[in-house]
């Protein structure tokens, strides 16, 4: 197995290994040491299939729940990431966030499998959270750590959010519904569960307010420290290879899909690994 860092503050692809089998535990260790080490790993080289992207899910932890999406057909544990090449609806994904950061136990990682992917654009950009708050002065850093979040999911899923009603249009199977109007409270600067590296969790977008700030105040702190968590310096980008799979850490990086593949389909399957 080569690990090749991607030159970024985080991200690194990973050659030599097979993900289609069998995998044994001795391997599947040493993958979750190279994941935590690099927070997002591009596995090149690999011809899964869904059977293969679930048995790998499996290994590394168990699947996570997936509130608003429905699974393809004959699955219940996979989505399907999905633009038709004709589709104008908005691109899916596109603001900064961390995959359902506002369920009780939000998941450890994601899994993206390449299945159709477009010959230019469809980029996914990464942004380190850990390296974005190693790097704020201690003033800040105290300041950040004595908040607490508002996380809801009703920007988005709920019948009057972006992927609500109003939505047409859109290939992805999308259920949006009135239990995306829960909020849920969590600290703002969390320790890593396994490696114990504080890092900034999730952001604007889930994160709806702070607790004992007004909303005008709240916004005004989220939105200077998204412009620091997105800022070029803790962004990785990933260009999509047709034989990829990729996994991500939710408990260390934010990302967001790009566009600029007009014409083109684009489709990866998605699997989230429970915490
Ligand atoms: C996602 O947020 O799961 C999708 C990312 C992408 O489409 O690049």
């Amino acid at each position: 197995m080569k690990v090749q860092p991607s030159g970024a503050v985080c991200g690194a692809t990973v050659s030599g290994v097979d993900l289609s089998g069998e995998l044994d535990a001795s391997l599947i260790a040493e993958i979750r040491d190279i994941w935590l080490a690099h927070r997002v790993l591009e596995f090149s080289g690999q011809s899964m299939d869904d059977d293969a992207l679930e048995r790998f899910t499996l290994a590394m932890g168990g699947f996570g729940e997936d509130p608003f999406f429905e699974p393809i057909t004959g699955r219940r544990n996979i989505a399907a990431i999905l633009r038709e090449a004709d589709e104008t609806s908005p691109l899916f994904a596109e603001n900064w966030h961390t995959d359902w950061s506002f369920l009780p136990k939000p998941p450890a990682g994601t899994c993206l499998l390449a299945i159709d992917i477009p010959t230019y654009g469809g980029d996914t950009l990464f942004a380190d959270q850990i390296a974005a708050f190693a790097a704020l002065p201690d003033e800040r850093k105290t300041f950040l750590r004595g908040l607490t979040a508002i996380h809801s999911a009703k920007g988005a899923y709920s019948p009057d959010g972006t992927y609500g009603k109003k939505d047409t249009g859109r290939s992805m199977a999308i259920k949006a519904d009135e239990s995306a109007l829960a909020t849920r409270a969590q600290p703002l600067i969390q320790k890593h569960p396994e490696t114990g590296e504080e890092g900034i969790f999730s952001c604007a977008g889930y994160i709806i307010g702070l607790e004992g700030y007004s909303d005008e105040d709240a916004f005004s702190i989220l939105g200077e420290l998204l412009a620091w968590q997105s800022s070029d310096a803790f962004v990785y980008t990933h260009k999509w290879n047709s034989d990829s799979l990729v996994m991500w850490d939710n408990r260390a990086v934010l990302h967001r899909a790009t566009g600029g593949y007009e014409g083109q389909r684009r489709e990866l399957h998605r699997t989230t690994i429970a915490a």
